[in-house]
């Protein structure tokens, strides 16, 4: 059952590490990611180049997409979101040490746009609950673990659901509707063509048609048990989004950053989601 667990820096890891694998969002109320002065007026959707969703930072090649800025300021656009990096390492570190073993830090985004406000297609719409899955970068069986900062200046709570059903319980719902997964050559194909970044594996298929199911399917929208979270400015939070049923449905300005963990990572790898999946399925998802 998704649960919210208020932490602090300095509790056990080991019980903290559990309940992330548990399903829990862990909040930390009091670690605002500090700005300075000369950033302040970056928190600003105009910053964004066209239509994007949010700004994001590649730490493996230094790149910053998503800003149409120029110069001295999308130089300190960029130090201001590989900071936010560093930043989400250093409480990663404090929250779920053992993680930092195997953990592979990817992009970091800061989300400047207004959550409510966004007209989506309902495959994009984050508002409806779903488990993070992503089209164009396979993880191929890795864990998605996402840590959140709100750094709303009006001090507005970032406003989230979560849903009560478990990975488990909520994989067997749809599994029925499930269809195998690429074939090797169309998943060959897909990585030739630079659709994805790397191969489509059957456990990413499960993965995105689970994320579509549950966001198309307006039953389980509607009566699903949910519960409202308002994360406030100045917090932040780490959850596993590929288990954890999530929305974001109101809010503005938070960062974000994600690392993706080998199942062997784990304290438990039997909770992760491939694990689980290939246990439903009774077949290997690799
Ligand atoms: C999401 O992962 O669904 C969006 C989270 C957010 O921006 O608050
Ligand atoms: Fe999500």
């Amino acid at each position: 059952m998704a649960q919210v667990l208020e932490a602090r820096i300095g509790d056990d890891p080991d019980r903290l590490t559990a309940a992330l694998e548990d399903g829990a969002l862990i909040l930390l109320r009091d670690t605002p990611f500090p700005l300075q002065p000369d950033e302040m007026s970056l928190i600003d959707p105009a910053i964004f180049s066209g239509e994007s969703k949010n700004v994001s930072y590649d730490p493996a090649t230094g790149r910053l997409n998503g800003v149409g800025l120029e110069g001295e300021a999308l130089d300190r656009c960029r130090a201001m979101v590989a900071r936010y990096a560093d930043f989400a390492r250093t409480l990663l570190q404090q929250v779920a040490p053992g993680y930092l073993r195997t953990a592979e830090q990817k992009r970091a985004s800061f989300r400047p746009g207004e959550v409510s406000v966004r007209a989506l297609s309902p495959r994009k719409d984050d508002r409806l609950l779903h488990v993070d899955a992503f089209p164009a970068n396979p993880n191929q069986g890795r864990r998605i673990l996402r840590v959140f900062t709100n750094v709303n200046p009006e001090g507005r709570a970032r406003h989230w659901r979560l849903g009560e059903q478990d990975f488990e319980a909520f994989a067997r719902d749809f599994l029925p509707r499930l269809k195998p997964g690429p074939a090797p050559l169309a998943a060959a194909a897909m990585q030739a063509l630079k659709i994805t970044k790397g191969r489509r594996t059957p456990y990413d298929a499960a993965m995105l048609q689970l994320h579509d199911l549950g966001k198309l399917d307006a039953g389980f929208q509607s009566t699903t048990p949910q519960s409202e979270v308002f994360l406030p400015a100045g917090a932040s939070w780490i959850v596993y989004t590929d288990s954890v049923l999530h929305a974001a449905m109101a809010g503005q300005h938070a960062f974000e950053q994600t690392f993706l963990l080998p199942p062997s990572g784990m304290a438990a790898p039997d909770k992760a989601p491939i694990r689980i999946l290939e246990r439903l399925l009774d077949r290997p998802l690799g």
